[in-house]
């Protein structure tokens, strides 16, 4: 698959198959935030792979998913096996900005997934201070993210925005229709 191709099938997924994503290609997705771009090359970030089933339903209740939808949380048995958490190293950058670096970080990991076959959802919606605690994190470490990682057991597609409408909504067959703005509207010429 090319990055382009990729760019293009990688939707945010929130229900996942209960199958297991091996350990090694939990790595190589931290491997490929490990090789993102970093503002001068600080690289302040450090990542925590999540797959006890402990720490996986202690977190659940700190995550809020699907904000536009209804009935977006993903039930049980359709729950991630597996998050990476973003963290920033506060001992390597001490001024707590991380934002623009988790976001090359998690956006490296979300296209390496696509290749896999696997899928993902950016979580920002989280209680920080809970998951730090539920982690056993030391002090230096902030968690900027959660991005959970699975096998998709929904499908997500992107439409056409009508308007200014940016809202993801659900269709007659549960698939979910995410509204991208056109090129004519974002290209300034
Ligand atoms: C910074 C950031 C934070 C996000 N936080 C959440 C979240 O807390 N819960 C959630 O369900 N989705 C979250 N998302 C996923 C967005 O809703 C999703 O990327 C957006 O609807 C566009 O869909 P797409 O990723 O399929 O293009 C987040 C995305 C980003 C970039």
């Amino acid at each position: 698959m090319n990055v382009y191709d990729a760019i293009k099938a990688r939707r945010t997924v929130r229900k996942f198959k209960q199958e297991r994503v091996p350990q090694k290609n939990l790595e190589i997705l931290v491997d490929c935030a490990r090789m993102a771009a970093y503002g001068a090359n600080m690289q302040p970030l450090k990542f925590r792979i999540i797959t006890n089933d402990n720490e996986l339903t202690e977190l659940f209740p700190y995550i809020k998913w699907a904000g536009y939808l209804a009935d977006g949380a993903p039930k049980e048995g359709e729950r991630p096996c597996a998050y990476i958490a973003v963290l920033g190293d506060t001992s390597v950058k001490s001024n707590g900005a991380f934002e623009t670096e988790s976001g090359a970080a998690v956006t490296n990991m979300m296209l390496e997934a696509v290749e896999m076959g696997l899928a993902t959802c950016w979580l920002g919606a989280i209680n920080r201070a809970e998951i730090h605690n539920i982690l056993s994190l030391s002090d230096n470490l902030q968690v900027t993210y959660l991005l959970a990682v699975g096998y998709p057991a929904q499908e997500s597609r992107m439409v056409d925005m009508q308007g200014n409408d940016v809202k993801y909504y659900l269709d007659e067959s549960g698939t979910v229709n995410v509204p991208k703005r056109s090129m004519e509207d974002i290209l300034i010429k």
